[in-house]
């Protein structure tokens, strides 16, 4: 079995959804707009302190019962479920799930923009938002894949490993409109699999899954695994 989880499933963690409108001071910008290297490179600043607010955001909150029934189920049946994710939060992996195949990155880790020097050097970084390397001025960066970025090799490879050798996959609080992630879920289904989409909107994916079940994560997934006892 695979699962394969998006913004939605940390909603009820209270982590707005990459698609939500934002609030408070970056009601004015898209996310979508924030998390591209050329609005870094435009203004590093701005895009540093979106992900210093939602890096607060992130540690503030904790995991819901949805990611505790994914870790509890993962533990259960070890061996069983390969757990997917497209959220940089680490909320999953905070749940027990240590395992869980990270496809965009983490947003609790930063590392250099340009190919580091050999004076870049992480204990001798000046302070700032964001930090830079004292000598050549190199960035640090948040972890996490922009818009127009390659996935990580290996996390893609084991994602789509899952997908082709699962007899059922969970598609749980993703819109299902970002790619290679989404294609996952049409991999599984060309290879046999029955697809099943947790959420409780429409979503790209509806059409090709064989189920939808138009919960919230943190309900259904506890019940749906046998996790809520
Ligand atoms: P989106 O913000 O596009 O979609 C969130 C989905 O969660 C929507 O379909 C909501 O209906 C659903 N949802 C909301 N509350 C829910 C709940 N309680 N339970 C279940 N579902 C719920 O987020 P993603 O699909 O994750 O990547 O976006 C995919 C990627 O787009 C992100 O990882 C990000 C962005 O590009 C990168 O930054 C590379």
């Amino acid at each position: 079995m695979a699962a394969l989880t998006g913004a939605g499933m940390s909603a009820e963690s209270g982590v707005p959804t990459f698609r939500d409108a934002q609030t408070g001071l970056w009601a004015q910008f898209r996310a979508e707009e924030l998390a591209t290297e050329a609005a870094f490179r435009a203004d590093p600043q701005r895009v540093w302190r979106w992900y210093q607010y939602r890096r607060e955001l992130i540690a503030a909150v904790e995991p819901n019962a949805g990611h505790r029934a994914l870790a509890w189920f993962g533990k259960r049946h070890s061996g069983r479920l390969t757990l997917v994710t497209q959220n940089v939060d680490g909320l999953h992996q905070r749940a027990g799930s240590g395992d869980a195949i990270a496809l965009h990155g983490s947003i609790l880790q930063d590392r250099w923009l340009d190919q580091p020097r050999a004076c870049c050097d992480v204990r001798n970084i000046e302070p700032g938002a964001p930090p830079r390397c004292p000598v050549c001025g190199n960035l640090r960066r948040p972890d996490v894949v922009w818009f127009g970025e390659a996935l990580p090799t290996r996390a893609l490879a084991a994602a789509d490993e899952a997908a082709r050798s699962c007899d059922l996959m969970l598609v749980i609080g993703t819109s299902g409109m970002v790619y290679p992630a989404a294609g996952l879920a049409h991999v599984a289904r060309r290879q046999g699999a029955l697809v099943v989409v947790i959420n409780p909107a429409e979503t790209e994916l509806d059409e090709m899954a064989h189920l939808c079940v138009r919960e919230r994560a943190a309900q259904c997934l506890p019940w749906l695994l046998g996790a809520s006892h």
